[in-house]
């Protein structure tokens, strides 16, 4: 695109109010352990494309009306993590989302749409979202107990679904929890399914952060197209560093077909929720993908285990009872004083706070927190 006729310039007090946004948010960068969004990446190779109004509306598989995209890269990106929760080809599609939330509406919309009677079952740890997206998708469901590590409660699934056998079961399964890094038993759940002789269900997997940790570790839990979900959502603003908010939704082709509408106004299908969508993001996690690589992340996420592991010995020398799963760095301990909460940007559930060991967190991060939690008088 040739150069723009004008451009309009920032005034001077423009100028100063951005340059001291910039300034503050490199500040509080510095003390970033409470969230699990990556903070490790360079895409200043990217920064060009801005020039252009790219928009990636419609099905990444079908060409559109509307050339100002970057579907062909957003397919390379689905392709990875086609492979990274085992879908076949055949079986599996996929788009990019704003985030994970979206993910797991569309998951949600995919079950009920397959099973509008259907009645979703999800625990107490789950997002906060899922309230909210059930809500807006109007479907009929039901909260499960929780066991105190996060996982959603086997005996209390069993007993309620047994109770509504007549009613197909649509699952909202985590795959890592926000506050614990818990991974629901997806074989428990399935199993449970074959005891009461249910053989019509939906299994939608969230799999926000541990997406992208769960296929690097040596004994994952299963959790994906090979344990039988149906659909799965990982967010790509979190392992991968995306500075964009941006997620991959990933689907059996049966049940995105059944969703499916024709629009002539873009000359492409409508199989996705936004109708406009992120070109940018797409390539932010393409170049992630090519640049770190998935032996670069399985190293990464290596780091991360090792970091977490400090942190848990160190919190616990500190006397805060910290833990965490075997294969999440989420990082659980008793929630300290509402100063050190709002310093390190904590997220922080009734007694428990977490910190999450993501790349950019490094032991010396873990001392200077240890050090904070120490001064008691501060608050
Ligand atoms: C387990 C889980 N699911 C869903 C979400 C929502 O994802 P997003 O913020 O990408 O919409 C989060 C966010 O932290 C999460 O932890």
């Amino acid at each position: 695109m040739a150069e723009p006729p004008s451009i309009a310039r920032l005034d001077e007090d423009g100028a100063r109010r951005l340059g001291n946004l910039y300034n503050a948010l490199e500040k509080e960068a510095g003390n970033f352990v409470g969230y699990p969004c990556n903070g490790r990446f360079d895409y200043r190779d990217l920064f060009h494309f801005l020039a252009f109004p790219l928009n990636n509306v419609g099905d990444p598989f079908v060409p559109s009306n509307f050339h100002l995209n970057t579907h062909l890269f957003e397919r390379e990106v689905l392709e990875t993590f086609r492979q990274l929760t085992h879908g076949s080809v055949d079986d599996v599609w996929g788009y990019m989302t704003n985030g994970g939330t979206e993910g797991n509406m569309y998951g949600i919309f995919l079950g009920r749409e397959l099973f509008p009677e259907g009645l979703v079952y999800y625990s107490e740890d789950t997002h906060y979202s899922v309230n909210k997206i059930l809500r807006c998708l109007h479907v009929r469901n039901i909260m499960i107990k929780s066991c105190p590590d996060g996982r959603i409660d086997l005996e209390d699934l069993r007993e309620t679904v047994r109770i509504h056998r007549d009613v197909p079961p649509i699952v909202f399964a985590n795959v890592g929890t926000t506050m614990k890094g818990a991974v629901d038993d997806i074989p428990g759940i399935r199993q449970i399914f074959d005891d009461l002789a249910i053989q019509s269900y939906y299994i939608h997997a969230d799999a926000a952060l541990s997406g992208m940790i769960l296929p690097f570790v040596e004994e994952p839990e299963p959790w994906d197209f090979d344990a039988g979900v149906d659909s799965v959502s990982i967010s790509g603003h979190k392992m991968v560093g995306s500075p964009i908010p941006c997620g991959v939704a990933l689907a059996r082709k049966s049940n995105v077909d059944r969703i499916a509408r024709r629009i002539e106004y873009v000359g492409t299908l409508d199989t996705t929720l936004s109708g406009s969508r992120n070109a940018i993001t797409p390539l932010f996690l393409w170049y992630a993908l090519r640049t770190v690589g998935l032996d670069g992340f399985r190293r990464m996420v290596g780091e991360c285990f090792e970091v977490a592991d400090y942190a848990v010995e160190q919190l616990c020398r500190a006397g805060r009872n910290a833990w965490r799963h075997k294969n999440s760095i989420t990082v659980v301990f008793d929630r300290p004083n509402p100063g050190v909460v709002s310093r390190w940007q904590l997220a922080v559930y009734g007694g428990t706070a977490h910190l999450i060991t993501m790349p950019h967190v490094t032991c010396e991060h873990i001392d200077r927190f240890i050090a904070d939690l120490g001064e008691k008088a501060r608050t």
